[in-house]
């Protein structure tokens, strides 16, 4: 299967051809952003990051976010040019287009000058060192023969990591807190999990994460249960193809429900609309991962489309959700007994932003060493 969707070619666009553009793309990000080699030589950045975790956003920081999480709703939304591509050029008739210019453009303020500013600096020899993605970006060739990425291709391949970092964990984690919150006793056997595996002297590091099979059960429940979006991005059949007794032409757009799946009680007989972590424990004690690669659930999918981001995605959002656990006891409000966990209107995220108590249990000093 392949992908050439409007809103995702509007972001990546440039001069070659879509599919083209894609598997250079992939071929650069697989084998030099985020391939084993560079998630190691990244981790003192990591945890600089997850070590930031008091402070809330300034209003830069929210608009940043608000148009990254608008471009997500436009990424996984219905279009109607995505099937009638003519459409694109001539009307924007879902007003997509507009909508998208808008925000992209809001990011490329913030972006822009940071991106051109850098590029500068190693055109001069000013900077020689390379200490983030950016710099990454900037100076990697793609084999002996292409030239490095243009600006623009620079500024797109950001603005792609972002949306594809930022959406994902967030959701998992604010949902899998609300749903331990209304079920005290998953959040207690998370917590005992990480005071034997970690203490209380201690915040969670990435060298934790092998022995946090409960914690990652958790957070696994939360993607089947609570997919960011209905459906997977959609994608494009190369050959006719049979998938049980479907019969698939070649050029069919296909979408699969990622709730169809993730709440299937076929696959999952055991309540499946409950959050029950204990589902995705191996009686064996084998290490819990947070890939599904039997399409039992969607959560980096798999296959020549699948997710670039695995290792990655995967530290973020189990040090993401570890260090909330592990650095506060989570109760509802005052006065209130249970957590709301209706889904919103127009998206499955929660329809109320979680609000909790978060009361620390660590030491003092624990959080002061940040
Ligand atoms: C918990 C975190 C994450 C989850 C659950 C996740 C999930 C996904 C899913 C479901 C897809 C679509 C796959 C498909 O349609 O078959 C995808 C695509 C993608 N993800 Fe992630 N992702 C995460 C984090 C990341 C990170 C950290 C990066 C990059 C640094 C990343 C980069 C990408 C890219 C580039 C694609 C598009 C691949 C393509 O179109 O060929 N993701 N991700």
């Amino acid at each position: 299967m392949s992908t050439e969707m409007t809103t995702r070619g509007y972001l990546t666009a440039a001069l070659v051809p879509l599919g083209e553009q894609w598997k250079r793309m992939r071929r650069i990000l697989t084998t030099k952003v985020v391939s084993q080699a560079k998630h190691q030589w990244f981790y003192a950045k990591r945890t600089e990051e997850a070590d930031h975790l008091d402070g809330g956003p300034g209003l830069e920081e929210e608009e940043h976010v608000y148009a990254i999480f608008t471009i997500l709703h436009y990424l996984y939304s219905f279009c109607a040019s995505d099937f009638v591509p003519c459409l694109r050029w001539k009307f924007d008739l879902d007003g997509h287009e507009k909508a998208m210019k808008k925000v992209v453009e809001i990011i490329d303020k913030y972006h822009n000058p940071i991106i051109e500013e850098r590029i500068r600096q190693w055109r001069i020899g000013f900077k020689k060192e390379i200490e983030d993605l950016l710099d990454v970006f900037i100076i990697l060739k793609d084999g002996a023969s292409n030239p490095p990425l243009s600006t623009n291709e620079i500024n797109a391949q950001i603005r792609e990591i972002m949306i594809a970092t930022v959406d994902n964990s967030s959701n998992a984690v604010e949902w899998a807190i609300a749903e331990m919150i209304n079920q005290p006793e998953i959040l207690e056997k998370a917590i005992e999990e990480l005071d034997r595996v970690v203490g209380k002297e201690r915040l969670v590091q990435e060298s934790d994460f092998s022995q946090l099979n409960y914690i990652k059960a958790c957070a696994r429940e939360a993607f089947r249960l609570h997919p960011i979006a209905p459906f997977n991005v959609p994608h494009v059949s190369i050959s006719d193809t049979t998938v049980a007794n479907y019969f698939i032409p070649k050029g069919s757009h296909v979408l699969l429900s990622r709730l169809g799946l993730g709440r299937n009680p076929k696959v999952w007989p055991d309540e499946p609309l409950k959050f029950k972590p204990e589902r995705h424990l191996r009686e064996d004690g084998s290490e819990v991962v947070l890939t599904e690669n039997d399409f039992r659930f969607i959560s980096f999918s798999t296959g020549r489309r699948g997710c670039l981001g695995v290792t990655l995605g995967t530290s973020m959002t189990v040090m993401l959700f570890a260090r909330l656990l592990q650095g506060f006891t989570w109760t509802a409000p005052p006065n209130e007994t249970k957590i709301d966990l209706s889904k919103a209107e127009d998206s499955l995220a929660l329809a109320k932003p979680l609000i909790a108590v978060a009361k620390p249990r660590l030491a003092e000093h624990v959080y002061r060493n940040l």
